[in-house]
């Protein structure tokens, strides 16, 4: 497995991949890895022929008072993991060889980016957006992979693939979550074992509401959000947001909505968590 820190030897890399037929799939991750990113690793395995995993926790996505200092790190540890599922390829660089000092050019979406996680973390999804577009263009993949842990995330990605005619396919992965229910995430690891056990409540709220909805339409949303609410608030979540949109358009949903996203973000202690789930609704 080959580990690269600079952007323009990956760029090297993958264009000789190109030029010897190969097929690429990448990748993209914060590190601290788990066995959700490590499904993404075995989808994009299973894809194409050279694999490759980026790993960077990357500044323009955290607003200034969110965690990027103390964001978890262990490259041995994800090095180890990501040899175990045939990855060809570590890309890890540093912030300043992705950023120049005067970078002024930036990719953003104007639309999807707006509710949920966009009004809550501004300029979030614009450092995402920028980010993967370099990813893009430094790794040449034909397949990207994206988990739907991040729904709106992976909507985004894919307005913006459209948009600006990326040459590239992504796949979405399905969300994989602890036995308990609980999403899995990098950000699990800042959870004291008790805020751990009250967290459960997201995904149980999550399962709850889609039942809820799938037997009786999509009438009773309000009275299924505001009882999300009331045990999450139970359970001691401090909330961000809980909605329920429309999930091709992320609009509030109307007469012709048929397929539902229920995202959530809510703070247990000082961590912030976000699942979700999607929900087919009948007409
Ligand atoms: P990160 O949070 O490390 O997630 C990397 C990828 O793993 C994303 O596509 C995310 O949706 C997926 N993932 C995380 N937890 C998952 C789970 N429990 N089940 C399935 N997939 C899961 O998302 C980012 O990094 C960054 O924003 C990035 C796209 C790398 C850009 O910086």
């Amino acid at each position: 497995m080959k580990i690269l820190k600079a952007p323009a030897e990956l760029q090297a890399f993958a264009l000789s991949c190109k030029r010897s037929g190969k097929t690429i799939a990448l990748v993209p991750t914060m590190g601290f890895l788990h066995a959700g990113h490590l499904a993404l690793i075995d989808i994009a395995r299973q894809k194409a022929d050279v694999v490759i995993v980026s790993i960077f926790v990357n500044p323009t996505q955290f607003g200034p008072n969110e965690d990027l200092e103390r964001y978890p790190r262990d490259f041995e540890r994800d090095s180890k993991l990501c040899a175990e599922r045939g990855t060809d390829l570590i890309f890890v660089p540093n912030p300043e060889d992705m950023y120049c000092s005067d970078a002024s050019t930036f990719v953003e979406e104007t639309k999807l980016s707006q509710p949920l996680c966009g009004a809550s973390r501004p300029g979030h999804f614009r450092g995402v957006t920028t980010v993967v577009a370099k990813l893009f263009n430094l790794a040449l993949p034909d397949y990207a992979v994206f988990g739907m842990k991040d729904a709106q995330q992976l909507l985004v990605i894919k307005r913006m693939v459209r948009d600006l005619f990326f040459p590239v396919e992504i796949i979405a992965a399905p969300l994989i979550r602890e036995h308990s229910g609980l999403a899995l995430s990098s950000r699990n690891a800042y959870l004291s074992a008790d805020e751990k056990s009250r967290a459960v409540v997201l995904s149980r709220v999550l399962d709850a509401a889609g039942s809820a909805l799938r037997a009786n339409g999509i009438e009773v949303l309000p009275g299924v959000l505001e009882s999300m609410k009331h045990e999450i608030k139970n359970a001691g979540g401090k909330i961000d947001y809980v909605e329920a949109l429309d999930a091709s358009t992320l609009e509030s949903p109307t007469a012709k909505t048929v397929d539902l996203l229920i995202a959530l973000a809510v703070y247990f202690g000082k961590t912030r968590l976000i699942d979700n789930t999607f929900v087919w609704v009948k007409s």
